[in-house]
């Protein structure tokens, strides 16, 4: 694979105190998406932020608003992410009991619906639903924390992933999430990886440094 990816910095690691500018900074530096964690404390150690900061945002984002929950249980909070301004919204499989009703309920909320893959969750997870999905989203660390380093054993659930998704013929996104660096961006593009979510690597050296970041990022 040798198409541009998009790059989706992850919000995660930009100063809280200026959202708003820090979102405005990135789009001019060539965001493709805006990637927002939202953690709850139960389903990770870690908490974040919720519907309300995404629709604070929403003015400010002149891309897609692409938000990875990591909260159990999900679905009762589906709604409220789309109608806040979530473009695509990805769930992890661990997170609610019918991950089939989970994404259909996405798409019929008006946002493309995405499945995240842990460290230990097996590509089988998505095998019959191929159709459900719009996003796949592979996690290259332990979701909580942003400034892992990346875990080179999911390079190979990228590739099997890239090849069900080749096989489906369908017009999925394969993304990844942690540890990316300009370094480990090419792994992942090589392995068939689409899109890249990048949190300490594009906020690094603050706003002067963001553009040169995304670009090393792109390759
Ligand atoms: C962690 C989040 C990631 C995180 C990535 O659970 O899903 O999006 O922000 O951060 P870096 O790029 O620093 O690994
Ligand atoms: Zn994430």
């Amino acid at each position: 694979m040798s198409l541009r990816p998009i790059i989706a910095p992850s919000l995660l690691a930009a100063d809280f105190a200026r959202l708003g500018e820090e979102v405005r900074a990135v789009q001019a530096a060539g965001a493709d998406w805006l990637h927002i964690d939202v953690m709850d404390g139960h389903f990770v150690p870690n908490i974040t932020l919720g519907p309300d900061i995404v629709r604070a945002l929403k003015p400010h984002a002149t891309v897609p608003m692409d938000v990875h929950l990591m909260i159990a249980p999900v679905d009762p909070y589906l709604e409220a992410f789309v109608e806040a301004g979530a473009d695509i919204v990805s769930v992890h499989p661990e997170s609610g009991p019918h991950l089939n009703r989970t994404l259909k309920r996405i798409r019929q909320l008006g946002a493309r619906a995405g499945v995240v893959f842990n460290p230990s969750t097996s590509p089988s997870v998505i095998e019959w639903m191929m159709d459900e999905v719009d996003l796949i989203l592979v996690m290259s660390i332990n979701p909580g924390f942003g400034g892992q380093t990346f875990m080179h054993s999911q390079l190979a659930k990228i590739e099997a992933l890239r090849r069900m998704i080749d096989a489906s013929g369908r017009d999925i996104v394969l993304e990844v999430d942690g540890g990316v660096t300009a370094e480990t961006a090419r792994l992942c593009v090589d392995a068939g990886a689409t899109a890249l979510v990048a949190g300490t690597a594009v906020f690094r050296g603050g706003p002067d440094a963001y553009a040169s970041n995304i670009a090393a990022l792109r390759g």
